[in-house]
């Protein structure tokens, strides 16, 4: 049995994702704790709900980053997890934080990397004018939003797009991608070399959103 931290800031619809997919599936995994930023992450009553240990390590209690990221390993580090996960966690990581978890951290990023990292990707899409958008899980490294590319999920920018609709379309794609890419690593089959990351067996590393319910730009 893998086992599991996820580490939340807020919503935690990702993390119920993969909470849901690795009971559902039976993945030969544990999700042994999820670690909230902030005491009031709305993810943190359906960890609750299904058993699953919760803490908060409050970022405001701590001086600094080097503070922060000492007590959050501390904690991570007690439920002496496989694999950690970022699902919605809105603080960057000091580098000896991210190489504490070199090869064992994922992260969810909802654009299409390498475009568009850092906050606000979907309204960063939206100014640039593209028609394809997405989301990408990848390993973390201490560039940020920069490390090998283990999925990725494209959905189509509407001609009525704001970014609210975007992002809509892009979580619901992120609530597939990040369950599947998660149970890959689980079961052994991620090998990453350089930036590229192969699954083997092989896989689609990419989805494509259901368009079928498309009725038409400007529809
Ligand atoms: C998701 O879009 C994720 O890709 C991004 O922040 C959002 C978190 O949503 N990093 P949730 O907390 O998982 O609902």
């Amino acid at each position: 049995m893998k086992k599991l931290v996820i580490l939340i800031s807020g919503r935690g619809s990702n993390m119920e994702a993969v909470v849901r997919a690795c009971a559902r599936e039976r993945w030969p995994a544990q999700v042994a704790a999820v670690i909230a930023s902030r005491p009031d992450a709305a993810g943190l009553g359906f960890a609750a709900s299904q058993g699953i240990a919760t803490a908060v390590v409050d970022h405001r209690q701590y001086p600094d980053r080097e503070a922060f990221d000492a007590a959050l390993a501390a904690q991570i580090d007690s439920f002496a997890p496989d694999l950690v996960l970022l699902a919605g966690f809105m603080r960057v990581l000091t580098a000896g934080f991210v190489d504490r978890y070199a090869g064992r951290m994922l992260n969810i990023h909802p654009s299409l990397l390498p475009s568009f990292p850092g906050l606000k990707t979907h309204q960063q899409a939206l100014d640039a004018g593209v028609r394809l958008h997405g989301a990408s899980v990848h390993f973390v490294t201490s560039q940020l939003d920069h490390g090998p590319i283990v999925a990725q999920a494209a959905v189509p920018v509407l001609a009525g797009d704001d970014a609210a609709t975007l992002a809509a379309r892009v979580l619901a794609a992120e609530h597939i991608l990040y369950p599947r890419a998660v149970r890959w690593f689980v079961e052994g089959r991620l090998a990453p070399d350089g930036l590229r990351v192969a699954v083997t067996p092989p896989e689609p590393q990419w989805l494509f959103a259901e368009t079928t319910s498309y009725a038409g730009e400007g529809a």
